[in-house]
């Protein structure tokens, strides 16, 4: 095992924990909806134990850096999806009529482009020497599209109601 090895397995290995936490967390609520709070809170704690390991990985591969160089990584992150990722997944699901599998990609490519914008303005911030001026952020919790200061009375992206929508913590 060389040192390459490990690199490439930590971040397969961060996909894998990343994918598992949301994971249990989905069949949380699917148990809790069920009748067995008992099982959900068990996959609740597995999901922050999965969290755990996500998170150990991720530092020792050293992606966590200055907020600074962490907001340049959201951004082109963000700025992939939206750009190339999203248009290209959106564009094959309707050749391919699958039309929830579209939908789901177009509600993505929307709200990434959203936060390419937000990640952008904090980053601006930090370079002119400033914090973010404070507000509240908000999620629609269908498409995820995020709104600061507070909810619109209709989402302007999924079309749900304010009450859709929950604050950031
Ligand atoms: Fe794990
Ligand atoms: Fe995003
Ligand atoms: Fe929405």
């Amino acid at each position: 095992m060389n040192v390459a090895n490990s690199i490439e397995n930590l971040k397969n290995a961060f996909a894998g924990e990343s994918q598992a936490n949301r994971r249990y967390l989905a069949f949380a609520r699917k148990a809790e909806q069920d009748g067995f709070p008992q099982v959900a809170k068990l996959f609740r704690a597995a999901a922050e134990a999965e969290t755990v390991h996500a998170l150990n990985h991720l530092r020792i591969m050293k992606e966590i850096k200055t907020t600074v160089e962490n907001l340049d990584a959201a951004i082109s992150g963000e700025t992939f999806e939206f750009k190339k990722m999203y248009p290209e997944y959106l564009s094959i699901a309707r050749q391919e009529r699958k039309n929830d599998a579209a939908w789901s990609f177009d509600m993505a490519n929307k709200v990434e482009q959203v936060h390419a914008g937000l990640f952008t303005k904090a980053l601006e911030a930090l370079r002119s020497k400033r914090e973010l001026p404070k507000t509240d952020y908000y999620v629609c919790s269908v498409c995820g599209y995020t709104p600061e200061g507070g909810p619109p009375e209709k989402c302007p992206i999924c079309g749900s109601p304010k009450a859709a929508f929950f604050k950031a913590p």
